[in-house]
């Protein structure tokens, strides 16, 4: 497989790769992709940025730079900014309410009332290492913001030690069966009439269903009535399910955040004490019957009982953990393409709908190095090789099915883009 990646026509990829980044570019952040997400999304900026770094160092601290203009008083930076408004996606900031929010503070550019997985740091220090001469005042700059979103993480939703989710956009993996039980749990009465922007731009079968949507704006409703209050929101909320993609990027991040105090002559102690919380937390996700970190609803303390790609970012979190080897072997052979988001074997796997089967490029990213960095040379292997005959045979789609390699979601897609360059290509091997 590695052969083969190799002998693939790899500089034009690389060309392509370069000119989606530039073309998403809207001047100092990139969308996703034009017309779906027409905004700057939290964990997709800073896949950008990382992207970007392979060409553009001084572009790639833009990209992270715009990301935590973002942030707001409390700490928080928010899963979407909205920087001009588009009537082309759903829900836009008057839907989320989140001017005049307390945690906000005043003067901040206009956004969602939640977070994303908090890769950010993780970047930062990446494009760091591109050119440290260059990055060493980006990231004494960054350093405060960056401490602030953490323990922001750490305050407002790690009381169980693994980091819950609020909403599961929160999760960046919307529609993962992981939820379905904590959903089933919201009666969406009272939603406001609403009309899905998103399946104008994508084939519905591809998208979360309407029952999804019905709960996800009943959640943002939920939370704009209390006013983005954290302390709120945890307590009288139906949802709050913990959630091993934001527990094991927090926890790299923080590891990342470590590095980058040591460099910078930063006091390390604060960090330290977030790893060893999330890495006390990270045991309660792991789910011995099924062989593999899992997401824990806590309000019914269950966990789902579902193995995602999620469930692999464990060695990208930094645990040094050979239970879901087993687990991981098995999946890698359930399908053409790895890693699928959700397993094969189960019933509720549905290649081609977002988060319920298809292949995520920046999953793969993560969960792959994780791997590689934890000696599990050939499973990483094997997912960036499959990585890489995606994107070489079906172009920078979102997401892909798992069976055939059928592209899925938005095309010309940022963050696809950017793990190429970063990780997926030949290139990015050699430095
Ligand atoms: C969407 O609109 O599909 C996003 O995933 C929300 O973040």
């Amino acid at each position: 497989m590695i052969a083969e990646q190799t002998a693939a026509p790899t500089a034009p990829l690389d060309d392509e790769a370069r000119r989606i980044l530039r073309l998403n570019d809207k001047g100092g952040y990139t969308v996703p992709t034009a017309g779906l997400y027409p905004y700057q999304w939290n964990w997709d900026s800073a896949f950008a940025g990382l992207g970007f770094s392979r060409f553009d160092v001084p572009r790639a601290w833009e990209e992270l730079e715009t990301l935590m203009s973002g942030q707001w008083q409390n700490g928080m930076v928010p899963h979407i900014l909205f920087h001009r408004p588009d009537p082309g996606y759903f829900p836009g900031a008057d839907v989320w309410g989140a001017e005049g929010a307390p945690g906000k503070g005043p003067g901040r550019v206009a956004s969602s009332g939640i977070s994303q997985p908090p890769v950010a740091a993780s970047f930062a220090w990446r494009i760091y290492q591109r050119d440290p001469v260059l990055g060493e005042a980006r990231l004494r700059a960054m350093f405060p913001k960056l401490m602030a979103f953490h323990r922001w993480f750490i305050a407002a939703r790690a009381e169980s030690g693994a980091v819950a989710i609020t909403h599961p956009w929160e999760a960046g993996r919307d529609n993962a069966p992981d939820w379905d039980d904590a959903m089933a749990r919201i009666d969406p009465q009272g939603v406001a009439p609403y009309t899905r922007r998103d399946t104008g731009h994508v084939n519905p079968r591809m998208r979360p269903t309407k029952e999804d949507y019905d709960r996800y704006i009943w959640l943002v409703q939920f939370g704009r009535e209390r006013g983005w209050d954290d302390a709120a929101i945890a307590a009288e909320s139906p949802f709050r399910v913990a959630d091993p993609t934001l527990t094991f990027t927090l926890m790299r991040a923080c590891r990342d955040l470590r590095d980058a105090a040591e460099v910078l002559g930063e006091d390390t102690g604060e960090i330290e004490a977030w790893i060893a919380h999330l890495e006390a937390g990270a045991e309660t996700l792991w789910n011995a019957e099924i062989g593999a970190y899992d997401s824990r609803d806590l309000r019914s303390g269950a966990l789902s009982g579902v193995v995602s790609n999620a469930s692999f970012l464990c060695w990208w979190g930094g645990l040094d953990d050979r239970r879901s080897v087993a687990t991981l072997a098995r999946i890698l052979d359930a399908a053409p393409y790895s890693l699928p988001s959700f397993d094969p074997a189960h019933p509720k796997f549905d290649p081609l709908r977002y988060w319920r089967g298809p292949v995520w490029g920046v999953m793969n990213m993560i969960a792959g190095l994780g791997m590689a960095e934890q000696g599990l040379a050939e499973q990483a292997a094997r997912v960036r090789a499959d990585t890489a005959r995606l994107i070489s045979e079906n172009g920078f789609a979102e997401y892909f099915s798992p069976e055939d390699g059928t592209p899925a979601g938005g095309a010309t897609f940022t963050w696809t883009a950017a793990i190429w360059l970063a990780w997926a290509s030949p290139s990015a091997a050699e430095g």
